[in-house]
């Protein structure tokens, strides 16, 4: 071997260890998720130049580019988008999911900012045309309507069609502000098309968790669709008070202790102190333990579950909200108060013949814990209409049924 091909050698061998050095740092920062093997992401892209105007957006994900602008998504009740422009273009934003009632506020920073701002609303969507002045920041946001006194409905595991525009239709009738959904809006192909459908003609705004079904389906990922029409895996808000803040357990993360989620659920400050957050409210998918543990649809990997229950009691969080078992139960997880709230499908309704499936509401009012109580789903038989129901059926035995719901869901 001549000494070149030794020298090569070698640092052919630097360069490799020093990439497999540098990948196992990067995995180890941001954490991969499994099955899969996708790295975490960072959390949602949150700055945009179009045409010359910059664009920065707390809250909200991108959707699409629209003509002169950009379509984005809220993911929290109160949205902050800020603009740098030259004078010389407008500029247009569409932004999806806002309380019907939620108010714009728009701040011109320094001197002599006069942007153009007009809103046009269309249900929950409004549309915003801005002309950001030369050098000025132009900043608005939105104000949810009375963030002292509101109420929320909490549900998952409803997939995206015709149970979840029930499941809207039933929170509004309850005098939700707003939806919590658990998780699990993919159970079939076309489902995140419905759901982007079904949330957008709802009368209230929705926040939503990731679920397993919405990660992946085997080895193909599903999250990047999640993230673009819904929202992102993790995320957190306060209002009036109380915070929410949802953690994602829809797949395995490793290492527990790493990635947004992490980062999240690290920096949370302490329930009571001072006002900042008087409550919290935890939302994921999976509960962190299933109440019967012969049954054990909890989060598999114990640690992992043990870690996020003590970051959250650490925190003061009491609290929390999760999906992923098809029932309605509430226990005390140690020291974590946990409601299941996982019949979005309401089968339940369909085995015992009898409205029986219920959803969680939660009531906010000055100076309190968050009350909570459940409620019935009422699902009536037509909003049954997935192709999924029609094999849940066939196991059932129930052919009647099944020739009634082919009927009205034609
Ligand atoms: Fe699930």
């Amino acid at each position: 071997m001549t000494s070149s091909n030794l020298n090569r050698r070698r640092f052919l061998l630097l360069v490799g260890s020093g990439l497999a050095v540098g990948g196992a740092a990067y995995t180890y920062a941001r954490g991969v998720r499994f099955p899969l093997l996708h790295f975490a992401g960072a959390g949602p892209v949150d700055h945009w130049s179009v045409d010359g105007i910059g664009v920065v957006v707390k809250g909200a994900v991108f959707q699409s580019v629209e003509p002169d602008g950009l379509r984005l998504r809220a993911f929290v009740p109160e949205p902050e988008v800020k603009m740098r422009g030259d004078g010389r273009a407008a500029m247009r934003i569409v932004l999806e999911n806002l309380h019907p009632n939620a108010r714009l506020t728009v701040n011109r920073a320094e001197t002599g900012g006069q942007s153009v701002v007009e809103e046009q609303r269309d249900n929950l969507t409004r549309t915003i045309t801005v002309k950001p002045t030369g050098g000025n920041e132009t900043g608005i946001s939105w104000r949810f309507p009375n963030p002292e006194r509101y109420r929320f409905a909490a549900i998952g595991d409803s997939g995206g069609g015709t149970e979840l525009r029930w499941v809207l239709k039933r929170a509004s009738a309850l005098g939700a502000d707003f939806l919590i959904h658990l998780g699990d809006i993919y159970y079939e192909k076309g489902d995140f098309d419905r759901a982007s459908i079904n949330l957008n003609t709802a009368d209230i705004p929705t926040y939503a968790a990731i679920g397993d079904h919405d990660f992946s389906k085997g080895w193909r990922a599903l999250y990047p669709k999640f993230h673009r029409l819904i929202g992102p895996s993790n995320w957190v808000f306060s209002l009036g008070g109380v915070e929410f803040v949802n953690f994602d357990t829809a797949a395995h993360f490793f290492p527990t202790a790493r990635g947004r989620r992490a980062q999240i659920l690290q920096n949370l400050a302490q329930v009571g102190s001072g006002d900042s957050v008087r409550d919290r409210v935890a939302v994921t998918h999976t509960p962190l333990s299933d109440p019967d543990p012969e049954r054990n649809h909890a989060l598999s990997r114990p640690a992992a579950a043990r870690w996020l229950r003590e970051r959250l009691l650490a925190s003061g969080t009491r609290r929390l909200l999760a999906g992923n078992i098809h029932i309605k139960a509430e226990f005390d997880d140690r020291g974590l108060h946990t409601y299941i709230a996982g019949q979005g499908l309401a089968h339940a309704d369909l085995i015992v013949d009898r409205p029986y499936a219920e959803i969680l509401v939660g009531d906010v009012e000055p100076g309190q814990t968050v009350r909570y109580q459940w409620k019935p789903l009422n699902m009536p038989v037509e909003a049954h209409c997935s192709a999924r129901i029609m094999r849940v059926l066939d196991a059932l035995e129930r052919p009647e049924l099944k020739a009634r719901l082919r009927k009205l869901c034609s």
